[in-house]
């Protein structure tokens, strides 16, 4: 990999992935690419305005910045796309579809596709869940996530185009914002928190998720990009796994550093939460590309408190 797009590249991962990859391969080989441009455009140049449903449009990005590698990350997340299924399946269905066209048809070395904790369901086992196993999703964006590892695998024995990806947590991180899924709570929770202001829940305080922190989601999907093809049997459906918590046990962890009130008002979201598993077993990528978590509940708590009092002047 040399020339890189990062498609949804503003969004809450692209944000912090971005950096880490212009600081590897040059600012100028990293493009960010989003349906929005960013007011700050000038300081995150190289970027472009992609619609990523327009494979075209798609074609004419690599082509003219002679790239050859991308990681696709923009989607509609769980929340946003139960609000509205239709979009969610146009931009993460045909959209993904439009970036594997034309990554086939320009010949790209390799792509990347998140997958999520979403690609499972109410059928799959909920602790220790393995690698291989029942997916079911309810939600249209589980629906898109299990098309995703399924067309990952089909482009990789069809036409040998190398799409890998990992199933992400709940991530959570200090830098941008969230973009809509079922685990905000676990971001939102600390702005609420540090600025003294009560939080209401959106799940209930026994929902235990697998969640993981930004730099780990960072090492995941990076050391994946990099590992020999030869090692994997799997393609773009890797378990990983570093925390699980519920919001009560979240709580517990702030209220070391700061006091604050908190209530619980479960909504449409913890349904979806309740469709989702508690831990995972995350054995295949250990063995296949060495996987193994940097934080735990405990250190990414500590870090977060540290980084966003900086950040909201605290
Ligand atoms: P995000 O919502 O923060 O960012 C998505 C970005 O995509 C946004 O900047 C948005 O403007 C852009 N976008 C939306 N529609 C687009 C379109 N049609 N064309 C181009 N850009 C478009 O999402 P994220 O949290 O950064 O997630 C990135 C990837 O990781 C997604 O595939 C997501 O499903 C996956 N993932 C994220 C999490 C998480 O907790 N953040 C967990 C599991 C999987
Ligand atoms: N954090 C994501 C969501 O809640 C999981 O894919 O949608």
């Amino acid at each position: 990999m040399k020339r890189i797009i990062v498609t949804g590249g503003l969004g809450q991962i692209g944000s912090e992935l971005v950096p880490f990859l212009r600081n590897k391969y040059g600012k100028e080989n990293v493009i960010v690419a989003d349906i929005r441009k960013p007011e700050n455009v000038d300081e995150i140049e190289p970027f472009i305005t992609l619609d990523v449903r327009n494979e075209e449009a798609i074609i004419s990005a690599i082509k003219e910045n002679d790239v050859d590698a991308m990681y696709h990350l923009a989607a509609i997340l769980s929340a946003k796309g139960e609000e509205n299924p239709q979009l969610a399946f146009d931009v993460n269905i045909k959209g993904l579809y439009a970036v594997l066209e034309a990554g086939r048809k320009t010949g790209l070395e390799r792509i990347m596709i998140p997958s999520s904790i979403a690609a499972f369901g109410p059928e799959t086992p909920k602790d220790n869940t393995p690698n291989d196993t029942i997916l079911k999703p309810r939600t249209m964006y589980g629906i898109s996530k299990v098309t995703g590892e399924l067309l990952a695998l089909y482009y990789w024995e069809k036409y040998g185009l190398d799409v890998r990806g990992v199933r992400y947590p709940g991530i959570i991180s200090w830098k941008a914002p969230p973009g809509g899924g079922t685990t905000d709570y676990a971001v939102e929770i600390f702005y609420y928190a540090l600025k003294g202001e009560k939080y209401t829940c959106f799940l209930r305080e026994d929902a235990t998720l697998p969640m993981m922190y930004m730099p780990d989601a960072i090492k995941a999907i990076t050391m994946l990009a990099d590992a020999p093809a030869e090692n994997l049997v799997h393609r773009a459906d890797f378990n990983i796994a570093a925390m699980s918590f519920s919001p009560k046990e979240l709580v517990e962890e702030i209220r070391k550093y700061v006091d604050f009130e908190v209530e619980y008002k479960p909504d449409y979201r913890q349904k979806i939460a309740d469709s989702w598993p508690r831990s995972i077993d995350d054995s295949a990528a250990r063995k296949e590309w060495g996987w193994n978590p940097d934080y735990n509940m405990a250190s990414m708590v500590k870090d977060m408190v540290k980084n966003l009092k900086k950040k909201l002047g605290l």
